[in-house]
């Protein structure tokens, strides 16, 4: 399976710190789905027109199943996931988003502060996850199940999970 994973971040880009969003995204992807998987990596910017280039490169170009970001959800100034994820989406699926932030919501209050978006883009699914690489794991393995259907859906290729930890 194709799997992009988009880390955005001001600093980590420019290298102020390590990413560590992405690799929490490759750990709890391979440890959540039986798949091989083939990566895309990407590190950039909080630039809203930037990150919407490189979304719709993964989709349309490198067809990815799925498209994980990491970071830029919040309500910070700088923080335009969100909005660049919206711009290139064909379909919105917003439970994806609200199994996000009720999932978290009673451990984590600050949870509610993530905006992320997911949804459709042709043939890929796209994901926004917060950047803080432990909510990473409290959030994707709420959503793998869903995932995996959803690329059924769009695929024809339901992704096999791993049996539950
Ligand atoms: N979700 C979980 N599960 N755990 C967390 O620690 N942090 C929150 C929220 N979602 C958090 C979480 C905080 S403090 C913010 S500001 C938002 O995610 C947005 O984070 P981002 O801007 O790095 O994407």
């Amino acid at each position: 399976m194709k799997v992009a994973r988009v880390t955005i971040s001001d600093r980590a880009s420019r290298g102020v710190y390590e990413d560590q969003g992405g690799p929490a995204i490759a750990m709890w992807v391979e440890t959540l789905f039986a798949e091989e998987i083939v990566w895309e990596i990407r590190l950039i910017p909080d630039e809203e027109a930037e990150i919407a280039a490189v979304l719709t490169d993964l989709a349309d170009g490198c067809d990815c199943a799925l498209i994980l970001t990491t970071g830029g959800t919040g309500p910070a100034l700088r923080d335009v996931t969100p909005e660049a994820t919206r711009r290139v989406l064909d379909k919105e699926l917003p439970g994806f988003g609200e199994a996000m932030r009720m999932g978290s919501f009673q451990r984590v209050p600050t949870a509610i502060l993530s905006r992320a978006v997911a949804g459709i883009r042709g043939r890929s699914l796209l994901v926004n996850l917060p950047g803080n690489p432990k909510a990473v794991g409290e959030c994707l393995p709420l959503l793998a199940p869903a995932i995996a259907e959803a690329l059924d859906h769009i695929r024809g290729e339901r992704p096999s999970l791993r049996p539950a930890l």
